[in-house]
């Protein structure tokens, strides 16, 4: 891996039917990863896998609800079955959940919690026992900026994506010693439909989708901690741990949140 091939080896990308998840699925396969697709809408999946097929590439099809943990733990035992090992999860499927404070309520929260933290847990969980055995796997979170520096009105989102890069943070230093590499994705604004409805300012413009699957394949290669993605983001985390306040007047003056469209 550290070479820079990703011949052959087995990848799980969860979300793959859009955005980051199958750009980033069609990178591996395309450096001759063998690829199993996870996600929702079985249609779109398909329509991944033929992109993989047509250029000679090996995937498979796995519809999963990632917020249910069985489907995931089953899911991942099929993947187990027919390529017998997982060299590399990308754990990446997630929803964008945005409630202000006071209009929040607890079912809210949970729902985002399941699918942008607990699914992720899961997947971790479900993949851990074969990577452990080989002593050997990288495991990729895809998290946001917004789990270093929350932004309003995202508290469902924030909060679960701040829950995630505090697993990664952990899993990072405990896993290493068994052969396996914890990589925490964190784009800024990325042109994919989870942000369709949203214009956001010029400082963030939306990058393509394509961009965040290099940096994820970078950062698989490299064994980063964590990826940032345009790397520019990261002063605003650094400008929040320097001044809490500070990074509150920068999402606020630059209008970071964003503007919603119908
Ligand atoms: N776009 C951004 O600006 C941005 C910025 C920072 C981080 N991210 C993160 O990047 C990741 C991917 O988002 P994206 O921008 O690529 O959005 P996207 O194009 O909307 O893709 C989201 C993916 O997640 C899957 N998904 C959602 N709920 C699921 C569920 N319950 N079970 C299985 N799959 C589910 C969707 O598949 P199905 O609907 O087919 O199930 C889809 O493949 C997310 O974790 C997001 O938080 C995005």
């Amino acid at each position: 891996m550290r070479n820079g091939t990703f011949q052959d080896k087995v990848a799980i990308v969860t979300g793959a039917s859009s955005g980051i998840g199958r750009a980033t699925a069609l990178a591996l396969a395309e450096r001759g990863a063998k690829v199993a697709l996870a996600a929702r809408r079985a249609d779109l999946l398909q329509q991944v896998a033929a992109q993989v097929h047509q250029s000679g590439g090996e995937a498979l099809v796995m519809p999963t609800d990632v917020s249910d943990q069985p489907q995931i733990e089953a899911m991942i035992a099929e993947v187990l079955r027919h390529w017998g090992q997982v060299d590399i999860l990308v754990s990446n499927a997630g929803q964008y959940i945005r409630r202000t404070t006071t209009e929040l309520d607890a079912d809210v929260m949970q729902t985002s919690m399941n699918v942008n933290f607990h699914s992720h847990l899961h997947a971790v969980l479900a993949a851990l026992p074969n990577m452990l055995e080989r002593q050997a796997g990288h495991i990729v979170l895809v998290s946001t900026m917004d789990g270093k520096k929350g932004l309003r009105p995202d508290a469902p989102y924030v909060a679960a994506k701040f829950a995630l890069n505090g697993l990664g943070e952990v899993m990072r230093q405990e896993l290493r010693e068994h052969g396996i590499s914890t990589i925490l994705i964190l784009p800024g604004r990325v042109d994919t439909p989870l942000i369709e409805n949203l214009d956001v300012p010029r400082i963030q413009a939306k990058i393509p989708p394509e961009k965040v699957a290099k940096a994820i394949l970078r950062g698989i290669e490299r064994n980063q901690a964590e990826v940032y993605v345009p790397s520019f983001v990261k002063l605003l985390h650094v400008l929040n741990v320097v001044s809490p306040r500070l990074g509150d007047l920068a999402a606020h003056i630059f209008h970071l949140e964003g503007w919603e469209t119908d």
